[in-house]
């Protein structure tokens, strides 16, 4: 059985004093809103107190499916380095960007370059910036990281992957479903609308992904954005695949519609098929770390 810990949305702080220049864009918006909002509910407490209960569960790799920054300052992608220093191994953490990580227009190749070593494919040049999608094979797992990650207009977090990288996911997707492994696709942006209210936080193309999986089908999907924890299903090539959505790594400890936590995933091989078990655990109303939804789901495997 291989075990995945999955942290999202992680809006390390404290968030560095940006200079005035580089106020004069989207990051003005976002630096009131961390101010006004986000400064009091996202909180570095809460997130070492995850990642300590996430230890005990002794993960064999873990995941962080974007959103580390707030408004994609320099010095931000630099502590975010150093947090994943600490978080671990670069062959044992895997990331990929969201859209606070390309807040503004170029911001992409800081993150590209200062955390490639977490966002690259096995076989990848040492010193050459993330590419998307990238594949790590592990112990029988196929990890893709896909980027939805795109510079939007002020008030929007709309996603998108684009024509070429949709294209070669299918690539990879054929080619490690062909090798037998069970292949998680991570993205930051959830790959279906839940309601009307998401409409100015969407991907944009999420269409075209969730066709990428229906023709080549994947085993599970991991995302974040929503800051919430939630389990859904989308068409795959031989039936429903598992979605799931991490709550933010360092949400509020209790008491929220939107509390913290992580999830954690249980992938296993049988004689004939892929066993997926998705465990999100959350803060409850006390601050408590509690186990707050387990779903299991049995899974052809790809022919
Ligand atoms: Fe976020
Ligand atoms: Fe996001």
């Amino acid at each position: 059985m291989f075990r995945i810990a999955h942290f999202s949305d992680v809006h390390l702080a404290p968030l560095p004093e940006p200079r005035l220049r580089d106020l004069a864009s989207k990051r003005l918006i976002g630096y009131a809103n961390w101010r006004f909002n986000r400064a009091c509910e996202m909180t570095t407490q809460s997130l070492d107190r995850l990642l300590a209960d996430m230890r005990a569960h002794n993960p064999d790799h873990i995941v962080v499916t974007g959103d580390l920054a707030n408004i994609a300052l320099y010095d931000e992608f630099e502590a975010a380095r150093l947090w994943l220093e600490r978080l671990g191994p670069p062959a044992d953490v895997t990331v990929i960007p969201g859209n606070h990580d390309a807040y503004v227009p170029r911001a992409h190749r800081h993150y590209r370059r200062l955390w490639a070593q977490w966002m690259s494919s096995d076989d990848a040049d040492p010193g050459e910036d993330a590419r998307f999608p990238f594949l790590r094979r592990r112990d029988g797992i196929a990890l893709i990281g896909v980027s939805s990650a795109v510079a939007s207009a002020p008030f929007m977090a709309t996603g998108r992957i684009g024509p070429g990288q949709a294209e070669k996911l299918v690539a990879l997707l054929e080619k490690t479903g062909a090798e037998g492994l069970a292949r998680i696709v991570l993205i930051h942006h959830p790959p279906k609308l839940m309601d009307w209210r998401g409409y100015t936080r969407r991907l944009t193309d999420a269409g075209r992904f969730r066709s990428v999986i229906q023709t080549a089908g994947a085993e599970l999907i991991l995302h974040g954005h929503d800051h919430r924890a939630i389990t859904m299903t989308v068409p795959g090539r031989s039936g429903p695949v598992p979605v799931a959505g991490a709550a933010a790594g360092s949400g509020p400890p209790g008491g929220s519609h939107k509390p913290g936590g992580y999830a954690i995933h249980e992938i296993a091989v049988d004689e004939d098929a892929f066993q997926v078990a998705v465990t999100h655990r959350c803060f409850d109303a006390e601050g408590a770390i509690v186990e707050t939804a387990r779903d299991g789901f049995r899974l052809s495997p790809p022919c």
